[in-house]
């Protein structure tokens, strides 16, 4: 029979559409003892997943509940097949993805801070935080309080799963999206990443939507600052490295840019790190995929390799093959 360990943590009841013929096989982040398993769905904290690492045999195959798997194959070694939950977080991200984008044009963090001061007649710094971030500083009226999604200039460098559905969400906005991953395509019209720093330029949103690789380290770093438009906002829903910190707050503290993080590099960030302090930015602790949605769509996706896997057939999220 196929056992299969699961996180202790997760409900049983999540399981009960696994097929019958595997044994399910609950494994606390306290395990102390060797455990025989040929399939594991590590916990989704990286942290807890890897303190059992050690205490695990015969695992053949990974199903990892997330779709960032970067950890992974460093731990279980070339062996193992490793599959992502492709999929799982699309909703979850995506929207997070369209409020942090919202939040900066509507100057949600701005009027947060309005309400807690108690002061109505606060909402002109808007009109003085759009004139200074835009440079745009033409006499206008009334006054400028907020900005629009509809219609600008969208540059998204990823297109794979999460990439799609942002797409799908930003349609009622009717932007003029433009498209980046590793290779180009046509229909839709998707450029290659070598493109990056010719595109950078036009865009006044820039969404960052890819994995986290040895390729993606460091993307963005002082010279795509120095190319993007003044005052465009990056939003970085993917992973902190690719985006290197140092250059991302020194742009901010010279107001070049704006911009919306769900990742940082280091994250956690610690205390007292210079991006706390910046202006023009909104960061959220890496919640980007966490809604009650989550654990039932990614052990679905997790269920449905696992049929595969059982019947020989090719697995869809592959990240590692066993060698
Ligand atoms: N904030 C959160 O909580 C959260 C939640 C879920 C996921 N994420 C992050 O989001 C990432 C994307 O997820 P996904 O499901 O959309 O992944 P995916 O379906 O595998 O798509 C990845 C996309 O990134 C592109 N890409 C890969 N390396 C690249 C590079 N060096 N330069 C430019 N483009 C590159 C791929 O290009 P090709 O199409 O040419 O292969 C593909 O379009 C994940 O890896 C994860 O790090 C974050």
């Amino acid at each position: 029979m196929v056992r299969v360990g699961y996180p202790a943590t997760l409900p049983p009841a999540l399981f009960e559409g696994f097929p019958k013929e595997v044994e399910l096989i609950p494994l606390s982040e306290k395990l102390d003892h060797a455990v025989d398993i040929d399939v594991w769905i590590p916990d989704p904290y990286p942290t807890r997943a890897q303190r059992i690492v050690p205490h695990l045999r015969g695992v053949k195959l990974v199903l990892s509940l997330m779709a960032g798997t970067e950890w992974i194959p460093g731990a279980m070694g070339p062996h193992v097949t490793i599959c992502n939950a492709r999929g799982a977080h699309n909703i979850s991200t995506a929207e997070w993805t369209i409020t942090a984008i919202l939040s900066m044009l509507k100057y949600i963090p701005l009027y947060l801070e309005v309400q807690h001061s108690g002061q109505w007649k606060r909402r002109f710094e808007a009109s003085v935080h759009y004139a200074q971030i835009t440079g745009d500083a033409r006499p206008q009226y009334p006054p400028i309080m907020q900005e629009e999604l509809t219609g600008k200039a969208v540059l998204m460098v990823g297109y794979g799963a999460i990439g799609q559905e942002i797409e799908r969400m930003l349609e009622p906005f009717r932007v003029h999206l433009t498209r980046v991953a590793r290779t180009a395509r046509s229909e839709p019209r998707v450029h290659a990443v070598a493109e990056l720093d010719a595109l950078l330029p036009q865009a006044e949103v820039i969404i960052l939507i890819l994995p986290a690789t040895a390729e993606s380290k460091g993307l963005i770093g002082a010279p795509q600052f120095a190319l993007m438009r003044q005052g465009a906002l990056l939003v970085n829903s993917a992973r902190g490295p690719i985006v290197d910190t140092d250059a991302l707050v020194n742009a901010l503290n010279k107001g070049r840019i704006r911009a919306a993080l769900d990742v940082t590099d280091p994250e956690p960030l610690p205390d007292g790190h210079p991006l706390w302090k910046c202006p023009n930015l909104l960061i959220t602790p890496h919640i980007g995929g966490s809604t009650p949605m989550f654990a039932p769509r990614a052990v679905k996706t997790a269920e449905g390799e696992l049929r595969r896997y059982l019947a020989g057939e090719p697995l869809h999220n592959v990240v590692q093959t066993a060698i």
